[in-house]
């Protein structure tokens, strides 16, 4: 797989340390409860794990949104039409993407993502797919406005979102996302989100851990990472995966539990955990009917469609840039 750490948007210090991972590593240990945010599990071994996760079989989300993406095409022809342009967030997974855009047959395909080199692969990919289709990726981080090229300036946008990603987002920086999307994509825009449901326990629970160990792996891949680039010393061995629903918030949690005492450095920093403590490493959200046309209003988005799979489990929703006028 291609390298991330060539990056320019990357900045690093003399040593070759990601500052910015630093810097979330040791404020995220330094709290009560440790956390570092899930976008550092991303690593080139831990995106390679994640493709993985997609695999196994109680990892359910992928699978799920995939049926949605095959059997409602005709609807998607219907209601978003031929003449827009499709910006993905995240550059094209090989599988869902083709089918959105074989689908609906758009005027263009803007894939935006942070990392270059998974840009230009997944936009190699499509062009050989669709020899016909103008294809601009451009590399960005799409939490910030993005500035989408020239040639798709007066052609009405659909944003894609797929695999629940916001998901991983608590409520406050997924509406901010929301609105910055709004604000890359224009008024008269439409967005097409995948989320996943809320669901029994123990199907969440058995994506979340699978029997074969590969998200456990994804999971402690990160304190792996600590240790390799910031000079840890983390006792991985003494590191137990785990994935807890939390009801409050309607997520499952992914946490590296302490099975002892321990005492470790990072970057020349000494840290503690006790016993049974953890560093909280992720946040997956899931979502019913209103909890998820909440977020999207809240964001700027008039939900106008929903679609569910077969076994309930992922819901895909179209939704169009809400038109601001006074209300009571
Ligand atoms: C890629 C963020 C949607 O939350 O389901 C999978 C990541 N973490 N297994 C998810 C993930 C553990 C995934 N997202």
């Amino acid at each position: 797989m291609a390298s991330k750490t060539g990056l320019k948007l990357v900045t690093r210090d003399n040593g070759g340390v990601d500052i910015a991972f630093r810097a979330d590593v040791l404020a995220g240990l330094a709290q009560a409860q440790k956390a570092v945010p899930a976008r550092w599990l991303y690593d080139d071994a831990g995106s390679q794990l994640f493709e993985d996760i997609t695999q196994i079989p109680e990892y359910y989300p992928t699978r799920a949104e995939t049926e949605i993406l095959q059997r409602r095409g005709k609807e998607f022809a219907q209601l978003i039409g031929p003449d827009r342009a499709v910006v993905e967030f995240g550059s094209g997974s090989s599988v869902k993407t083709p089918l959105l855009l074989r689908a609906i047959n758009p005027a263009a395909y803007v894939p935006l993502d942070i990392s270059g080199d998974f840009l230009r692969a997944a936009a190699d990919d499509l062009a050989v797919k669709f020899p016909g289709l103008p294809v601009y990726p451009v590399e960005a981080d799409f939490m910030r406005k993005v500035a989408l090229p020239d040639a798709v300036a007066q052609i009405p946008k659909l944003g894609f979102f797929p695999g629940s990603t916001i998901g991983n987002l608590v409520a406050r920086t997924a509406v901010d996302l929301l609105r910055t999307m709004r604000e890359t994509l224009g008024e008269g825009s439409q967005l097409l989100i995948g989320m996943d449901l809320i669901k029994d326990r123990q199907t969440l629970r058995a994506a979340y851990d699978d029997a074969g160990g590969v998200t456990r792996a994804f999971n402690l891949n990160l304190a792996r990472r600590i240790n390799r680039e910031l000079d840890g010393t983390i006792p991985l061995g003494q590191l137990r995966h785990e994935a807890r629903w939390n009801d409050e918030f309607a997520r499952i949690e992914m946490h590296l539990v302490a099975q002892a005492d321990m005492k470790f450095a990072v970057s020349g920093r000494d840290f503690a955990m006790r016993k049974g403590d953890s560093i909280h490493t992720e946040n997956s959200h899931k979502f019913g009917k209103r909890s998820s046309a909440t977020l999207l209003l809240a964001g700027g988005w008039t939900p106008t469609r929903r679609w569910t799979d077969t076994s309930q489990r992922f819901s895909l929703i179209l939704a169009e840039a809400t038109i601001p006028r006074s209300a009571p």
